[in-house]
């Protein structure tokens, strides 16, 4: 979740600047002005309580405002990330913010503050007066609300600058140099953030080296459990020798050792651009320890692909795979190799279609030269990295 507040003196631009932030990065919008106007056109019990207050420019009760915008926050827990517009106002309001947050299991991750000097304030607003109906968007109450505005609500400014998630831009530029400001603030906050890539396929369909690929192109942790487990063997470790006799019949390894071997290589996640993740998870229970595993370092995944290659060429590049030096112990022979496409089919399969329903799964096709296949994964990183990172 992406999660913004917009911050700054009434006229500011927090409204102007919502628009593009919505469709660009794709917020579920909460502004507290509007959803009280709202509540006033509908003549409501809280509309009523607010009507009076708004119109003198003051600020509405923290009771009033707990009320709209609890509602309206979990009305909406599958939202991309929020942004708030007019929204903490007070002390009070900013930890109710983080109590909100907290029930999404979510945090703030910005508030950019435009700064705006008081005469540009009134100057705007009242030209937006002559058209926005708003009732106070006169004279009087616009000193009124910037009064407020300083007394109450500046010194929220201090509560997120010690968290370090403040962000200060000129208002008085024009619009579109707002918006690139803004722009810059959200860019690094993306790049930040870990990207977690979840690469199925058949054996055989080119999932390891493709990912091995991607990982190196795009410095990310590639995360094979199959390799963890060999060098496990290859080095005769306790965990190794423990496994030795199930991998090489090609059955699947016990969950508690593959979290383990997991949970090593999360632990270089400020050290990586994120992870890619092939051959796990491969049942569903995997699946759920994966998503507690990632939540642990407070990330998730960012995209799943799916390699697609018929199965009769499956077949015959782990058969012809069989016959050099890249051979795995398990496609020793054709009854090892159908066993473990049925065991995929039987066990990940359904784990594709949980993450379909949850993420969408991409499928891109796996046949063709090594370099094609790699374009078409290519493609679709590039579609989510700039967003994540
Ligand atoms: P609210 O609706 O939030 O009003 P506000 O804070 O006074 O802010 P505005 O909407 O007036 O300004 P804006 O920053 O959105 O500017 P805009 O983009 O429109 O709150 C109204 C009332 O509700 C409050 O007074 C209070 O009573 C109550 N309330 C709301 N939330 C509350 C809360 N959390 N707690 C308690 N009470 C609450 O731009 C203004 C004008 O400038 C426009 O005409 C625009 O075109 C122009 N403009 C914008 N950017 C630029 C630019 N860069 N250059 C030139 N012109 C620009
Ligand atoms: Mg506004």
């Amino acid at each position: 979740m992406l999660n913004v507040a917009l911050f700054g003196p009434p006229g500011a631009g927090k409204g102007t600047q919502s628009e593009f932030l919505i469709n660009e990065y794709n917020l579920f919008y909460i502004s507290t002005g509007d959803l009280l106007r709202k509540e006033i056109a509908n003549q409501t019990n809280l509309g009523m309580q607010a009507r009076n207050i708004i119109a003198s420019g003051g600020l509405v009760s923290d009771e009033i405002i707990v009320q709209i915008i609890e509602k309206t926050i979990t009305n909406n827990p599958d939202a991309n990330g929020f942004l708030f517009d007019g929204f903490p106002r007070t002390y009070i309001q900013a930890y109710i913010l983080d109590g909100l947050m907290i029930k999404l299991n979510t945090s703030l991750n910005c508030l950019i503050s435009l700064e705006l000097p008081e005469e540009e304030s009134v100057q705007r607003l009242l030209k937006r007066g002559e058209t926005s109906g708003r009732s106070d968007d006169n004279e009087q109450v616009i000193r009124n609300r910037l009064k407020e505005y300083y007394d109450k609500t500046l010194p929220v400014l201090k509560f997120y600058q010690e968290r370090g998630i403040l962000h200060e831009i000129d208002g008085s530029k024009s619009i579109d140099d707002v918006k690139s400001q803004i722009r810059l603030v959200l860019s690094a906050e993306l790049r930040k953030r870990l990207f977690n890539l979840v690469l199925f396929g058949y054996p055989g369909s080119g999932r390891g080296s493709q990912g091995m690929y991607l990982a190196r192109k795009y410095g990310l942790e590639y995360v094979a459990t199959g390799k963890m487990l060999e060098h496990e063997i290859a080095e005769q470790t306790a965990i190794g020798k423990k496994i030795v006799d199930i991998y090489n019949s090609g059955k699947l390894v016990p969950d508690e050792i593959v979290v383990q071997l997991i949970e090593k290589k999360l632990e270089k996640h400020n050290a990586v651009k994120g992870f890619i993740f092939k051959g796990f998870p491969r049942t569903l229970v995997q699946s759920y320890i994966l998503d507690g595993l990632l939540k642990k370092i407070g990330t998730q995944i960012s995209q799943v692909i799916e390699i697609d290659v018929p199965t009769l060429e499956l077949i015959e590049r782990l058969d012809a795979r069989s016959k050099t030096d890249k051979r795995m112990p398990y496609d020793s022979s054709t009854s090892k190799i159908v066993k473990r496409l049925q065991e995929h089919e039987d066990k990940t399969v359904p784990v594709i279609e949980k993450y379909q329903q949850l993420h969408g799964v991409i499928k891109i096709d796996g046949q063709g030269a090594f370099k094609d296949v790699s374009q078409r994964l290519i493609d679709q990183v590039e579609n989510v990295i700039p967003n994540v990172r």
